[in-house]
């Protein structure tokens, strides 16, 4: 996804309505892993507008934690919030000597990484062999409402390029659905499972708020950018109609999120 365009909206509208909640939630498990007593070392991969940077800031303002993404115009709108310490580089690079980190988070990003073997090796290096990796990735069944939305988006676009940009974007988005290929790549790669739980996350929205989330989402930017303005606004005014005549106003989206803990096998 072209997360350089989208980056404004992004941060008004898929973060507050979709990474906050799940974000905090991440923050909490980060805390509860590490001693309160002494100072910890973080990195947030795919940190994006920096939200979790933030989350774990408040609950301990003595974290020293390192925000690191691919795309400048997240770490924009980071910087405009006093996020510093972030780094504009693509994963799976990760450029920090081994054993730095007690804490390496990842918020819905695995699923975006091509090269997840050698991200897993870089993560194993820079991890201490204390540390701990905490990620999350989104579950199974994450909306009842995906398919008015992919109905009216294939009005405008063809089956195979929407699933050429899915597959170019978001590589492996549902193989990161599933708890159990998530735990058999870690160990594949040297990670021994310490916690995974899902929590199901849910927000009553109006359409329209729900709509402009999704304008902003892969599907929805991809669109903005190729559609005429015109055919953009019919678009809009096609996804508000097929809404509306289903969910009426109002819409209550529920997301799945997978919380997992690993850490480094042999260590324990
Ligand atoms: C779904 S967003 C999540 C952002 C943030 N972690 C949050 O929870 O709000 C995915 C993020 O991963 C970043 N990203 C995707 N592929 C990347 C890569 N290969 N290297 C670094 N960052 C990447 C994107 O730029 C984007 O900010």
């Amino acid at each position: 996804m072209n997360y350089d365009r989208a980056a404004s909206n992004y941060e008004r509208f898929v973060v507050k309505q979709r990474f906050e909640t799940p974000a905090l939630e991440l923050a909490q498990v980060i805390i509860r892993y590490t001693d309160a007593d002494r100072e910890n070392v973080c990195i947030d991969l795919g940190t994006g507008t920096g939200i979790v940077i933030t989350q774990i800031s408040k609950l301990n303002p003595n974290f020293k934690i390192y925000g690191l993404d691919s795309s400048s115009e997240m770490l924009q709108v980071a910087r405009s919030k006093g996020i510093d310490n972030i780094i504009k580089i693509s994963l799976p690079s990760i450029p920090f000597p081994a054993n730095t980190f007690d804490v390496v988070s990842a918020s819905f990003v695995f699923s975006h990484v091509r090269e997840i073997q050698d991200l897993l090796k870089n993560i194993k290096t820079v991890l201490k062999p204390s540390g701990f990796l905490v990620f999350t990735t989104w579950g199974e069944g994450q909306t009842a409402y995906n398919s008015i939305w992919s109905d009216t988006v294939k009005s405008y676009l063809s089956d195979d390029y929407l699933n050429e940009i899915t597959k170019t974007n978001i590589p492996s988005e549902t193989f990161f659905e599933e708890p159990e290929n998530v735990v058999e790549l870690m160990q594949e790669n040297g990670f021994l499972l310490v916690e995974h739980y899902v929590r199901q996350f849910s927000k009553h929205l109006s359409l329209s708020e729900y709509l402009d989330c999704r304008y902003s989402l892969l599907t929805g930017s991809i669109m903005e950018n190729i559609l005429s303005e015109n055919l953009w606004q019919s678009f809009k005014a096609d996804t508000k109609y097929s809404f509306s005549k289903v969910v009426g106003d109002s819409i209550t989206y529920v997301g799945n999120v997978n919380f997992f803990v690993f850490k480094i096998a042999g260590d324990e």
